[in-house]
């Protein structure tokens, strides 16, 4: 039983990765657990997982995000995505451990013309925008001390995301149509991992006065899936590699099982303001991304 500065859940995934990458640059002491051994939806799992790590701050990274697939199995994601978190933030509350619980643009409609705040009503259109949305609600009720971080279009080195399926789908067509009518700022994991522990470092340091609660964490500036591919493959052709004509259009010509907000824009300003956190501009974290794929890889 070591004791661990965080201890990161849901290790495979691309932000968790991240998380443990930029906890090791810090010197900082991160477990990171995932399935087989840990099982977020099984509280004995979980429980001695927290209980060998010992951690000062738990973050869970795990989380159902095939949003397509929830269409048809939203009884598996709201177990992962709500009701794992509900018992996590209780056994987080009993334990006396800070909770950080990551979260989505997606709990909201795009209805609305300017960037969303934290506390604007959610509304999801989709079952995995309303799993997570019961998830925030569970994390709220269960443990009084956590930190709920909605971000959005996460993408990284590793695992699947937009930015790997551009680079992929590249060497396979000739024409990509990418939908120009969502609008949001693409976040890369590393840079969301960065802003997460430097929160971490100034929840441990500021014990029970944390400014506990809901923030928004995204990547600055905004464009749309159309503006994101453009902005991968200009990085693709300037190193060399193929790149498609890239066509812009309307969602509607792009159907999807799962319905998308048209204004995924989230307000960071309360993020910037309690943390003096503001992560780099979405272009700065294609250019860090692209520069870390070795060709191989992409
Ligand atoms: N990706 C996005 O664009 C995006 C946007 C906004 C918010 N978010 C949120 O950001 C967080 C991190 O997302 P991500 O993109 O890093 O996700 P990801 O790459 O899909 O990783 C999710 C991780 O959760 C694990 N997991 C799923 N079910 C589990 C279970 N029952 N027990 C234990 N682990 C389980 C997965 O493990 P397996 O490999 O075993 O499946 C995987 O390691 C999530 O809360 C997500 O909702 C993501």
């Amino acid at each position: 039983m070591t004791r661990h500065a965080i201890a990161v859940l849901g290790s495979s995934g691309q932000l968790a990765r991240a998380l443990v990458r930029e906890a090791s640059a810090r010197g900082v002491t991160a477990a990171a657990g995932g399935r087989p051994d840990v099982e977020i939806t099984d509280y004995r799992s979980v429980a001695s997982y927290l209980y060998e790590t010992q951690p000062r701050v738990v973050i869970n990274a795990a989380a159902y995000t095939a949003v397509d697939k929830a269409e048809s199995e939203p009884d598996e994601a709201f177990r992962i995505n709500a009701e794992a978190p509900a018992r996590l933030a209780v056994m987080c509350a009993a334990a006396g451990v800070p909770l950080i619980h990551v979260s989505t643009d997606y709990v909201f409609d795009g209805q609305q013309a300017r960037a969303y705040l934290e506390d604007d009503a959610m509304h999801p259109l989709s079952a995995y925008g309303a799993s997570k949305a019961a998830g925030e609600q569970a994390v709220r009720a269960g443990c009084p001390q956590h930190l709920i971080l909605r971000t959005s279009w996460i993408y990284g080195r590793d695992g699947q995301n937009f930015l790997r399926t551009m680079l992929r789908l590249a060497n396979e067509r000739d024409i990509i149509s990418v939908v120009n009518d969502q609008h949001g700022a693409p976040t890369s994991a590393d840079d969301l991992a960065s802003a997460i522990l430097t929160i971490a470092e100034n929840i441990e340091n500021a014990g029970s006065d944390a400014a506990w609660g809901t923030y928004h964490a995204t990547s600055a500036g905004e464009t749309t899936w159309h503006g994101f591919a453009s902005e991968i493959f200009r990085h693709a052709a300037a190193a060399g590699l193929r790149t498609p004509t890239l066509v812009a259009i309307p969602s509607s010509e792009f159907p999807t099982a799962a319905l998308r907000p048209s204004n995924s824009r989230l307000d960071n300003g309360k993020l910037t303001r309690t943390f003096g956190i503001a992560l780099p501009h979405w272009t700065s974290g294609v250019a860090d991304t692209m520069a870390h794929l070795a060709p191989s890889r992409i």
